[in-house]
């Protein structure tokens, strides 16, 4: 077998540089190491930028986001009992769209069956070979048979866990890394929003964030422990924990409603560079983690995409490896910025183990953004995510 690109993850980075690549004229096969159910069935980010949205539209998958997106022009932060809206679209002029990850892997999942393109699903043992001279291979294990791939580029599309960046040795990267001492605990139910637009929550007990997914259907996080699991939180619990953090009557009506979906995420920032070793390109969660306060994570994987697609569809062209040369320095530029915020919003929001100094620090910050115009700006022009 021989393509032009090997992808490896079948996440929203991966399917959607298959989907650029393919209407660049672009040949990749997609290696994935779970099924498309399981895929699907992840449970994750929900806020899109308008970047993103644009990005969508250029790949021609963006038909259900405008239909069923939800178009949100500011977001609330919740503080000593009261909340404080930040006025997105009045401040910066951009909105954000809520739609959740799942629907967005649906839709490229869904195109990328309509073009004919390959896939390959359950993926065993998925092992990257010469990915630094001229003529990578990937070899895998399909249905109990031995498989290899020969192609002129990898995508490292494969997540935080994933083989790609794990087969660069360790002297080629260098890595910075935060951990933080909790972890967001996260219920869907199928229960109509009683807010109308999210509301991230600062309290005594800990962060807690209202989000939705649909007209009929409530996303809702908590701030937990890392020793925390799943089955020490009935739905009763949570709903409970929630309304306490939200405070007010805003968890009212929600707080019967059967979770359909409950998990834990840890929270981490991690970047590596560079995200290119030879013919080996890194992308998405597999380059760099955000924690989710900021709503980053799948708009970052979004933007590195879109660079790399564009260095691709430059070297077939053109024969100029210039862009690709230039892909990680381009990416990062974006990353860090990314990072600091996301960094910045989980500092300001999160019950941390620090002392009292710390959270004056963190009560006075918040007093400086709910009483400047400049400090919400900026919030507001970090949220909404910068230019393509
Ligand atoms: P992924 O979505 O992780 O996709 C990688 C794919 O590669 C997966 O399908 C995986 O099965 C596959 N893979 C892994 N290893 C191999 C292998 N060896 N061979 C073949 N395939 C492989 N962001 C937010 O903005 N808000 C949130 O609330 C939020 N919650 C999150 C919760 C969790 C538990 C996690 C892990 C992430 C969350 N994120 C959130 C971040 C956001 O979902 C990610 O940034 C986004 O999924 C990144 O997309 P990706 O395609 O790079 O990686
Ligand atoms: C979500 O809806 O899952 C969500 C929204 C905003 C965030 C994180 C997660 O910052």
């Amino acid at each position: 077998m021989r393509t032009q690109v090997v992808i490896v993850g079948a996440g929203p980075a991966g399917l959607l540089l298959g989907q650029l690549l393919h209407r660049a004229g672009i040949e990749a096969l997609i290696l994935e190491r779970r099924s498309a159910g399981y895929v699907l069935g992840r449970i994750r980010a929900g806020v899109l930028e308008q970047g993103t949205v644009e990005v969508l539209e250029r790949a021609g998958v963006a038909a259900r986001v405008h239909a069923e997106g939800l178009v949100h022009h500011g977001v609330e932060i919740g503080f000593h009992g009261r909340r404080h809206r930040i006025a997105l679209t009045e401040l910066v002029g951009k909105s954000v769209t809520v739609y959740g990850q799942t629907e967005m892997t649906r839709d490229l999942m869904d195109a990328r069956t309509g073009c004919g393109a390959p896939s390959i699903y359950e993926a065993e043992d998925v092992t990257l070979h010469d990915w630094d001279g001229p003529s990578p291979r990937v070899s895998f294990l399909h249905q109990g048979v031995a498989r290899e791939v020969a192609c002129d580029f990898i995508a490292g599309c494969d997540g935080f866990h994933g083989v790609c960046r794990s087969s660069i040795p360790a002297h080629r990267l260098k890595v910075y890394e935060r951990v933080y001492p909790f972890g967001w605990l996260g219920v869907l139910a199928d229960v109509p929003p009683p807010w109308s637009e999210l509301i991230y929550a600062n309290s005594e007990r800990g962060f807690a964030l209202a989000s939705m997914r649909s007209p009929t259907r409530v996303r809702c996080y908590v701030q937990c422990s890392l020793e925390d699991r799943v089955e020490d939180w009935s739905d009763a619990r949570f709903w409970d924990e929630f309304g306490q953090r939200m405070g007010g009557s805003i968890a009212g009506s929600v707080s019967g409603a059967p979770s359909i979906e409950k998990s834990i995420a840890p929270l981490r920032s991690f970047v590596v560079e560079p995200l290119r070793c030879g013919r080996l390109f890194l992308a998405g969660d597999a380059a760099h983690i955000v924690p989710p306060t900021g709503a980053k994570g799948l708009n970052l994987a979004v933007s590195d995409v879109f660079y790399l697609h564009e260095a691709l569809r430059d070297f077939y062209r053109e024969r100029s490896e210039a862009a690709l040369d230039g892909y990680s320095a381009r990416c990062l530029r974006r990353i860090w910025k990314a990072e600091r915020f996301s960094w910045w919003m989980t500092r300001q929001l999160h019950r941390f183990p620090g002392d009292a100094f710390d959270r004056r620090m963190q009560e006075t910050e918040l007093e400086y953004l709910f009483e400047s115009r400049t400090a919400q700006t900026s919030l507001a022009e970090n949220y909404v995510g910068l230019p393509l």
